[in-house]
């Protein structure tokens, strides 16, 4: 949007679509530094402190990079293309950065709509806008209706809101793996301690079969909820989610999917997946900046998902001083679940975000990414399984862009560290105890980085 009169005229869109804002309470937010990883403060700075400290380049070397225009027409078989769509990327050269799993740096289109969006809202003071084009943007690209997207912060934020808002009574069964992102696993975790409900592990096969047999199995009468990643963070396996979905349906159990990686890496399209709920981020794969995510609720499962957290946009009319007090009921979207003040920068950033994905094209970039992580694995394996332990399946559907890993030799924390003072970010995997080294490769990587960090593998084992 261009210019004042342009975003209030969106503002007024937004303002009809939405009805009369019924409450601007802001949040705050917690610490993420410890939410992220469930590890506590010493040791995620142990464990990610020399990351943090050698990515620190001063904003004078990012103005100094200079975009050229984004390759429309390329050969995406050419690596030339991929040495273009790296310089969107203000991404410092002195790092290889193999970490997107956890964190995905926006490109300079992304980054100025961003800074844009802040710079208008400080001269004009119009906060507002972006909400309603950031959701159909979202809807578009996962295959959703915009009334099935609610903006969140975050993936854990999208989790909380299904996990506590799903009706379940004492006894009742959650089948969830043992990979989970503390994200999905202590919201469920709590729940189940509080409400005395039963977790059901159920363990990830190394083929899309096997894993999918191995739910068929843990299904039992007493389940009502299934609560699982479409790609764990732990060794980034698919999950075959669509055939999950579909036995979940069949037993009329709620089918959640905590798919913090699946869009930007994945052509999604959540209507075939049959999925009830999906909570995402845009900030790993989308490559949006931090602070934005979504949440996906099928239509019709909108009154099974109890919103508990409201404020302005999530309810009709309301009246505090009729007698009784009147409330009508909460918006028939998903905006039930988001409200009060936003930010439009975050949200401008999205729809660039999409957009940069979709002008490379959804599927380049899915079949770009599988290929740098099928020839890393490759690689790996030809170096011995005496040497190295593969945890990601080599079976093609079940391998996306992110391939886990034990070198017999060398402790992965002690690895992962080497690697970072030799300035390739990969990132360590202690949770429950998997003890591996994850690597997760975007577009902004190349083939070249890739044969480095497998010398540095060649130096351990
Ligand atoms: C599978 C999975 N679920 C949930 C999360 C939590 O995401 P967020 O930090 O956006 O809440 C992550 C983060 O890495 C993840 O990998």
């Amino acid at each position: 949007m261009n210019n004042i009169a342009e975003q209030n005229n969106a503002l007024h869109t937004a303002y009809k679509l939405r009805g009369k804002p019924t409450d601007m309470t802001n949040r705050t937010k917690e610490s993420k530094i410890q939410t992220n990883t469930g590890l506590g403060r010493k040791q995620f700075i142990q464990t990610f402190g020399f990351a943090l400290a050698s990515t620190a380049f001063s904003t004078m070397e990012v103005r100094a990079k200079q975009p050229p225009p984004l390759p429309l027409s390329g050969n995406p078989d050419d690596e030339e293309y991929w040495t273009v769509i790296r310089s969107q990327f203000p991404l410092s050269d002195k790092i290889s950065y193999m970490n997107n799993g956890t964190m995905g740096p926006s490109p300079f289109p992304v980054a100025e709509a961003f800074k844009k969006a802040i710079d208008r809202t400080n001269m004009d003071a119009n906060y507002g806008g972006g909400d309603i084009e950031s959701v159909e943007a979202l809807a578009g690209l996962v295959n959703a209706h915009r009334d099935e997207i609610a903006i969140t912060h975050n993936v854990t934020e999208g989790i909380n809101i299904v996990c506590w808002g799903l009706k379940l009574k004492k006894g009742d069964e959650i089948l969830i793996t043992g990979h989970e992102h503390v994200g999905n696993g202590l919201p469920w975790l709590l729940r189940s301690k509080l409400h005395k409900l039963k977790l059901k592990i159920v363990p990830l096969g190394s083929t899309a079969e096997e894993t999918l047999n191995n739910f068929k199995k843990a299904f039992s009468k007493k389940t009502k909820v299934l609560a699982v990643p479409h790609i764990p963070c732990t060794i980034g396996q698919i999950l075959p989610v669509k055939e999950i979905c579909a036995e979940a349906k069949k037993r009329g159990v709620f089918a959640f999917i905590d798919g913090a990686h699946g869009p930007g890496m994945l052509k999604l399209d959540l209507h075939d997946m049959g999925c009830d709920a999906y909570a995402s981020c845009c900030h790993k794969w989308l490559l949006a900046p931090t602070g934005t995510g979504f949440l996906y609720v099928k239509k019709e499962k909108l009154d099974a998902v109890q919103a508990y957290s409201v404020g302005g946009y999530s309810s009709l009319n309301w009246d505090l001083l009729h007698k009784p007090p009147i409330l009508e009921g909460l918006v028939p979207t998903a905006h039930r679940y988001y409200y009060g003040t936003q930010s439009a920068a975050l949200y401008y950033a999205i729809v660039a975000a999409v957009e940069f994905n979709k002008q490379i094209g959804v599927e380049v970039v899915e079949k770009r990414i599988r290929r740098l992580a099928a020839s890393l694995q490759e690689k790996l394996l030809g170096l011995g399984s005496d040497k190295i332990e593969m945890l990601t399946p080599t079976e093609a559907i079940s391998r996306g862009s992110v391939i886990a890993f034990r070198l017999k030799k060398t402790n992965y924390n002690e690895f992962a560290n080497y690697c970072r003072e030799k300035h390739i970010i990969i990132r360590s995997v202690p949770e429950n105890g998997i003890n591996c080294v994850r690597v997760s490769t975007h577009i902004y990587n190349s083939h070249e980085e890739i044969d480095r960090l497998v010398e540095l593998v060649k130096e351990k084992i």
